[in-house]
């Protein structure tokens, strides 16, 4: 059987109302609040380059027209940029947007993890692809390269997974292990199989957790458009991996990676003040300055 192209393409479910970081959400999509000076989708955007993507698509929603608006050229602010003499800040707004092609696809109504990635279908076409969940930062592309490599020599989706305390279970969609931990092509990995959304801490089948990165086969969207929607109303893509893996285990990465949920207040300030600490420029003068508060 030939193997799976490469991954190239990455999609970016970003419609939700970010109700958690309100009310600043009203005004700014939560993925363009900033870490530092760059925005959260800019730093998934990164972590896709990083990994090969040279196709981005992000679901969104028409309510979140700033979003398209990030990607799209400002040659006024380049130009007054080069003015000021600031050319490398005006190539770096150039690069945005270009170095990759974004592409939109939009999900009217909050149907679900699983709708929002039906709705990338078309512009997906029938190659596998990433699924990046932006409310998770990751410290660089090596978890993608890990899922992008057992998917391409198995031509199975694969997940990453991370152990997570029982108290937090219920937040998560969690695996069942159907197999031991193996090593290949220096990636580590079990097969998977059944996925429960969200189990009541007793009803988990594991303590792994899957975190958002994905890299699935096209397959997995007639899965989708056959499922019918949950209690919630919303289709789960955890539904659609649980039926796929009926058909052949999934894969599990068991990641080590850094990770931050920005999805909440407390997340977004942690993911801050660690780019800020990292920082050339101000990292000193931010740990000085915190060691006077604390
Ligand atoms: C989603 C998925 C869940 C996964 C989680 C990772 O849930 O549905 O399976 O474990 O992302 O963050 P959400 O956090 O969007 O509710």
């Amino acid at each position: 059987m030939a193997l799976p192209p490469r991954i190239r393409t990455a999609v970016v479910p970003a419609a939700g109302q970010g109700t958690r970081m309100l009310p600043a959400t009203k005004a700014v999509p939560k993925e363009l609040l900033p870490i530092l000076e760059r925005p959260a989708l800019q730093i998934i955007v990164d972590e896709a380059l990083g990994a090969g993507v040279d196709h981005v698509v992000i679901v969104t929603s028409r309510t979140k027209p700033a979003i398209e608006q990030y990607f799209a050229a400002a040659p006024e602010v380049e130009a007054s940029l080069e003015k000021q003499g600031r050319g490398a800040l005006a190539e770096q707004l150039r690069r945005y947007g270009k170095d990759v092609r974004v592409s939109f696809a939009y999900q009217d109504a909050p149907r679900g993890l699983g709708h929002a990635v039906a709705c990338a279908r078309d512009l997906v076409g029938s190659e596998p692809f990433f699924v990046m969940l932006p409310d998770e930062l990751m410290e660089d592309s090596s978890l993608l390269n890990d899922l992008a490599t057992l998917t391409q020599r198995t031509g199975v989706g694969a997940v990453a997974l991370k152990r997570m305390p029982r108290e937090e279970l219920f937040r998560y969609g969690i695996v069942t292990p159907v197999g031991p931990l193996v090593k290949t092509d220096g990636v580590e990995s079990l097969p998977i199989a059944k996925v429960v959304e969200k189990p009541h801490v007793d009803d988990a089948p594991s303590d792994l957790a899957i975190i958002g990165r994905y890299a699935l086969t096209p397959d997995i969207f007639d899965v989708l458009d056959g499922l019918a929607p949950g209690g919630t109303g919303e289709i789960q893509l955890t539904d659609a991996l649980s039926i796929q893996s009926e058909r052949a285990p999934l894969h599990g990465v068991i990641s080590q990676i850094g990770r931050r949920d920005i999805g909440n207040p407390l997340g977004w300030i942690e993911a801050v003040i660690e780019a800020g600490l990292e920082h050339a420029e101000f990292g000193d003068g931010l740990r000085t300055w915190l060691r006077t508060v604390i």
